[in-house]
Parts: structure tokens; sequence; C-alpha cells
């Protein structure tokens, strides 16, 4: 049933906006001297091999990060940091998934924990995650978040990063997101989705704007990465976005616009 496998899209474009987000988030709320919690309901396998047959296969990240690392990013950028940190660990194939560049911000105190239901995937991730502290569940990653919300420690962050191969995946977050907000308030919950052709997302994003007024929607567009393919950009819907990501969002959308220029 679990086809999808993100060694295939690893290091895209729409993992360079949600990565670089996550990243910028994470070094803020590091800044205070309070332990955090952190969360992830799709971790993937954490960490991904950019030399791999199969990311040879799409060629994503050679037309993503591998382009704009660079360019779009200066060393001193959260993601950048946390990627150069992570190549300089695993080699310079090595590109960071969310658990793994989460983990570069994990101060004594933080706590991590992360879902993934694809058992080989789960595996890969436990290796990655190893010594990290982090707790990983082979579990149903949305189940699991409404029993974890709210944490200890209340403050944290979310990251919701499903694979949408069910279409009621968007009618199933449009509901999850405000329950999980409701049960966390303070916590920062971030989803992404992908911005398709058809059009599909347009709906759960606009129940989500009604509903959570007071949250930041970041979309960005990208030329799809083959002929025919359906991704056209993608978003995150940030409910109680850090002081000063609008600057961070406004910033990567002129990036990506000069893209489609
Ligand atoms: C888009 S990938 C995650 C990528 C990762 N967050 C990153 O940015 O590096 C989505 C993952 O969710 C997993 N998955 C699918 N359904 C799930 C579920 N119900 N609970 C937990 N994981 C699930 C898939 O196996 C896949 O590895």
């Amino acid at each position: 049933m679990l086809s999808y496998q993100h060694i295939y899209h690893a290091g895209n474009l729409a993992d360079v906006q949600k990565h670089a987000l996550l990243c910028w988030m994470l070094e803020y709320l590091c800044r205070k001297d309070k332990p955090l919690s952190y969360f992830e309901s799709h971790a993937g396998r954490g960490l991904y091999d950019l030399g791999s047959e199969e990311a040879h296969k799409t060629g994503e990240a050679a037309k993503g990060v591998q382009v704009v690392l660079d360019d779009w990013f200066e060393v001193t950028h959260p993601y950048r940091h946390a990627l150069e940190a992570i190549k300089e660990k695993h080699g310079v194939e090595a590109y960071g998934g969310s658990p793994v560049l989460a983990t570069q911000f994990k101060r004594k105190g933080d706590s991590l924990m992360m879902c993934e239901l694809h058992p080989q995937e789960c595996e890969a991730l436990r290796v990655a995650m190893r010594g990290s502290g982090a707790r990983i569940l082979k579990q149903d990653g949305l189940e699991v978040a409404q029993s974890f919300a709210p944490p200890t420690p209340r403050r944290g962050l979310m990251l919701i990063d499903p694979s949408y191969e069910v279409k009621s995946d968007y009618d199933t977050l449009a509901n999850a997101l405000p329950q999980l907000h409701r049960k966390w308030n303070v916590g920062v919950i971030a989803l992404w989705y992908p911005i398709l052709k058809s059009g599909i997302q347009a709906s759960m994003v606009g129940q989500l704007k009604t509903v959570l007024p007071d949250a930041l929607c970041h979309e960005v567009r990208f030329p799809p990465v083959r002929e025919g393919h359906q991704m056209i950009g993608s978003g995150m819907f940030i409910v109680n976005p850090p002081f000063g990501i609008k600057a961070e969002m406004k910033r990567l959308n002129g990036l990506y616009d000069a893209l489609n220029a």
C-alpha cells in the first residue's frame, strides 16, 4: 500500500522550500534558552544519498538543492549550515531529510519524536537517527500526533509532511490541523502540501485559511521537473508562525519567482 519513497524526490525544489523554512524556524526557536518538543508525523528515512541510482533516475536534486544551495543561502543560513554539517559527517552526496536536519538543532533537554509507517524507511530512519535520542515509532503519524498534543515541554514544533498518496488525505488534514491547534494552542504546526496542476489541494488550503486565519500560508511555484509532471509548486501552512518568518518567506518568493521568469 505504501509505495512512496522520498529518495526519488529528496532535495527537489519543494524540499528546499520546506527544509529552509523548517531550519529557519528551529534556529529561531532555539534562540530562547527553553526546551522544545519536536514531532514529525511523516518522517521518511532521514538521510538520503543524492549519488544513488534512485536520485539520479529522477534528477530532482540536480534541479533543486544542488543548483540553488550556494546561491540562495548564505553560509550562516540555518538550512545551509545544517546541510554542510551533515555532508561533513556523511559525505558530500548526503542530504538531510527533515529528521536529520532537526537533529542539527537539538539541544540538551529538547525532545524529538518521529513516526514513519513504511517498514524499510522506518528501519533506515532508526539507523540515521542512532545516538540522537529521538523516539522513532512505526505508527500512523496523524494518530500519534493527536495523542502527542499537547507535549511536554509545551514549546515546540510539529511538522506534518504526508505523501498525499490517498486523495482523502486532503480532507483528513483540513480537519486534523484545527483539532491539533485546539489541543496545543502554543505549538508551531507546519503542514507541507504540493501544488498540483489539478488544483486538488485548493479546497484544503481554503478551509484551513478560514478556520485558522492567523496562520501563514507560504507558496512557491517552480517549473515541473519533467514534462507532464503534475507538481508545479509547494506550500507550507504554518500555525503560530515564529516572529520574523514573513521576511524569509518573501525572500524565498523572490528567488523562486526568478526561476519562473
Ligand atoms: C514526503 S515523505 C517524508 C519526507 C520527510 N518529512 C523529509 O522532509 O525528509 C512522507 C513519508 O510518510 C510516510 N508515511 C505515509 N503514510 C504514513 C502514515 N500514515 N504515518 C506515518 N508515515 C507515513 C511515507 O512512507 C514517507 O516516507
